[in-house]
């Protein structure tokens, strides 16, 4: 059967685990060609294999986000192999929790550098990709601590994603016409994110709050749900969380 995402060129930032392999898995499985990016090598060749031994179309760049001509390099792949981007999902992130007080400034460096910068330079890739097209979809995750402020201990996490939130609204408000803008905000999902504080008290609490989360797949129905509507609907914002999750 033919749907939406059949035939879609989906390029995935931090496409080596959690969501963003999640997410490649289950929309290469329906149809779309997927352009995999991320730092580890490796895991995207082994995903980008499984993916192909089942017929499925997968292309991986060695990518860093807070290099925007990676970033570039990684949407100039997918036209250059595909002909064209139909959707880029700006996934890849770092949460690192711990209190202000902590001062931990190479951590608040570095989740501004993939979280905020990173999304902005692939926003820089693909727009003027899409204007070309005249069409396209940007695919932000942000995540519910975009919507309320975790802390004690989240709060820069938090304000990267108030920002990733801010720059989608903006963005999906200059661009709108012919190019769909989406703002995934998911709780507690299963992957690999628990394990980015260095921080041993907030490192525990995650690890203890994370035993509500909830399959990475979750997230991966959420956006195909937004690719699969008809072009001129565009699905602005999802926030899905764990049943049981209070925050
Ligand atoms: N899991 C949750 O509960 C949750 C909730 C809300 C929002 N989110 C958001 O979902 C997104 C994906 O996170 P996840 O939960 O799937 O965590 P994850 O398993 O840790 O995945 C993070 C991905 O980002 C990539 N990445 C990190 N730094 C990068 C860089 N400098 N350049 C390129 N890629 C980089 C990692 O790949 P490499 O290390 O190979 O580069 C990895 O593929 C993040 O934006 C996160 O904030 C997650």
């Amino acid at each position: 059967m033919s749907t939406n995402i059949d035939n879609k060129v989906v390029v995935i930032t931090g496409a080596s685990s959690g969501l963003g392999e999640a997410t490649a898995r289950h929309l290469a499985a329906r149809g779309a060609a997927v352009v995999l990016g991320a730092r580890r090598t490796d895991k995207l060749e082994q995903i980008a294999a499984e993916i192909r031994a089942t017929g499925g179309k997968a292309e991986v760049l060695a990518t860093d986000v807070t290099r925007k001509e990676q970033v570039q390099a990684l949407v100039d792949h997918a036209v250059r192999v595909f002909g064209r981007v139909d959707v880029l999902i700006n996934n890849a992130g770092l949460m690192a929790i711990a209190p202000l007080d902590e001062v931990k400034t190479d951590e608040w460096d570095r989740m501004i550098d993939i979280n905020v910068k990173g999304v902005l330079y692939g926003i820089a890739a693909a727009l003027p990709q899409f204007r070309q097209q005249n069409s396209g979809h940007f695919i932000n995750i942000a995540s519910v601590a975009g919507v309320k402020v975790f802390s004690p201990g989240g709060t820069v996490y938090s304000g990267t994603k108030f920002a990733v939130r801010a720059i989608s609204e903006g963005l999906r408000h200059e661009v709108g016409g012919s190019i769909r803008t989406t703002t995934i905000e998911p709780g507690a999902v299963d992957s690999e994110l628990k394990h980015g504080s260095s921080h041993q008290q907030s490192a525990q609490f995650v690890k203890e709050f994370y035993k509500l989360a909830i399959p990475a797949d979750a997230v991966a129905r959420a956006i195909a749900y937004a690719i699969e509507q008809p072009a001129d609907v565009d699905i602005n914002e999802i926030v899905l969380r764990p049943t049981v999750q209070e925050f």
